[in-house]
């Protein structure tokens, strides 16, 4: 995947466009200016520089540039100035611009020329992050295999007019013309290959997924809209904790951490991938790959960005994607809701809010991410819902099964035991999963031999 993704340096600099359509109404569209505003957020999720940024009322789309001439002509202009340092005179920087939209591959072709530097659409924007952020297998093959389709359609001639800004075949750049040919059979192999990878690693899914549930703690997955604050509540509960500095976490993934919570319980909080608005249907697939690891997660919670205009549009559209997805429904059915940006909303929105969060029973809290407002209510809610969940078991254990004990001890609530000769008789409380855990064929510290007879069925008293 490298190979698409290597070819971004540091000194970029960004032009942002968002073409405001004529068919936009202004009820039905969300406000072009809020999409500009993803635009840029997204933009600099790749760590581009934004030197630039407007949205551009189009009446109508021409169909070589997208933009008509005169704004062809002015953007130059802005480009121009862009790649000379602006105003600072700081020396050359080359220039990436994004419009915010799908461009056709003659469009993209045109600006390219018109403006004499690379141009990504809406697509290769987002590709761009997918690439970054995939992290099961499933999910970077599907962002790969998406890339590969995406490029194979941009292989047209007149890529050439590039190589005197960039060389290279990375993504961002292009072949060359005399390269076309031999990388569209290049691509074609690549796609084969790829799909059929894709075949096996679907397969295997479910082992993987029981490879996963070796993470001995409950997984807390945070899931939302890009710009909803998601790191930054990643971050803010993370880095208030012991857990998160604990070495035992050091190899896991970087958007994964441990947690502590108030009642002393360890989880892990998974950072996910933002969602975008009107994502195009091509990379659908592979958004659903990236965000593979929500299945594994023991609480969802969906944090939301309250002071967004559009964000009640965004709730429906996270809700239809998890609903589509093979989310556990103990898990589905108790979505923790985490209403975000408090500090930007007026005490006059604030108070309906609440109301709604009392309404809700508490599967809603308010928080403010950035000043910490509501923090503990949250990491309080967690703990409640991944208590409540706990059943009562009874489980006989084989007094050499010490490990299998003390596990039981570590990640439940031992409420009887009896030794016998022949067994430790326990009565203990275990969250779903970690029962799950600990009937699972590759359960961590065991089975020994000696533990054949583990069994683990609900209390009758309970
Ligand atoms: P993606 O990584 O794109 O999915 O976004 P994200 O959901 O992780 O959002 P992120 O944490 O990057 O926050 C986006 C922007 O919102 C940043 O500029 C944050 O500083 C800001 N932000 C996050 N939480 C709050 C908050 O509670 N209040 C205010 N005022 N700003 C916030």
């Amino acid at each position: 995947m490298a190979e698409f993704y290597s070819d971004r340096q540091n000194d970029d600099r960004c032009v942002v466009v968002h073409p405001r359509l004529r068919r936009d109404t202004a009820e039905a569209a969300r406000s072009g200016e809020a999409q500009l505003d993803e635009a840029v957020g997204l933009v600099r999720a790749i760590d581009l520089t934004i030197a630039h940024a407007e949205v551009i009322p189009v009446p109508t789309v021409k169909r070589g540039t997208f933009f008509g001439e005169g704004v062809v002509e002015r953007l130059l202009a802005v480009i121009e100035d862009v790649w000379h340092g602006g105003a600072e005179n700081s020396g050359e920087h080359p220039v990436i611009v994004v419009v915010n939209a799908a461009l056709s591959p003659v469009q993209q072709r045109n600006l390219e020329k018109a403006w004499n530097c690379k141009v990504i659409d809406r697509t290769g924007l987002i590709l761009e992050i997918f690439g970054e952020r995939a992290r099961t297998s499933e999910g970077r093959l599907q962002v790969e295999l998406a890339a590969l389709i995406y490029q194979r359609s941009r292989l047209v001639r007149s890529w050439t007019h590039l190589e005197r800004q960039r060389g290279g075949a990375g993504f961002m750049g292009g072949p060359g013309e005399a390269q076309i040919e031999t990388d569209r059979r290049l691509i074609n192999d690549r796609i084969t290959r790829l799909r059929r990878r894709l075949k096996d690693v679907r397969r295997t899914r479910d082992l993987h997924r029981r490879a996963r549930r070796r993470v001995p703690y409950p997984i807390i997955a945070l899931v939302g809209y890009t710009n909803a604050g998601k790191s930054t509540l990643f971050n803010h509960l993370t880095s208030a904790t012991v857990a998160a500095r604990d070495q035992l976490f050091a190899t896991l993934d970087p958007t994964m951490r441990a947690l502590d919570l108030p009642s002393g319980r360890k989880v892990i909080l998974s950072d996910t991938v933002g969602f975008i608005s009107d994502l195009p249907h091509e990379l659908v697939e592979a958004f659903h790959a990236t965000l593979e690891e929500v299945i594994e997660a023991d609480i969802v919670a969906h944090v939301r960005d309250i002071s967004h205009p559009e964000t009640e549009q965004q709730k429906q559209d996270v809700g239809a994607v998890l609903r589509d997805m093979d989310l556990d429904e103990a898990v589905a059915d108790n979505l923790i809701e985490v209403l975000n940006k408090i500090d930007l909303a007026s005490p006059d929105d604030l108070a309906p809010l609440a109301n709604q969060v009392v309404r809700k029973n508490k599967a809603a809290v308010l928080i403010s991410a950035k000043t910490g407002a509501g923090c503990d209510t949250l990491l309080k809610l967690f703990d409640e819902r991944l208590g409540a969940s706990r059943q009562t078991h009874t489980v006989s254990l084989k007094p050499a099964d010490g490990a299998a004990l003390s596990w039981l001890y570590d990640h439940g609530e031992v409420l009887e035991r009896e030794d016998t000769e022949s067994d430790v008789r326990l009565r203990v409380r275990l969250e779903p999963a970690d029962a799950a855990r600990f009937t699972s064929p590759d359960f961590l510290p065991g089975p020994s031999p000696s533990t054949h007879g583990r069994r683990l069925r609900p209390s009758l008293d309970d």
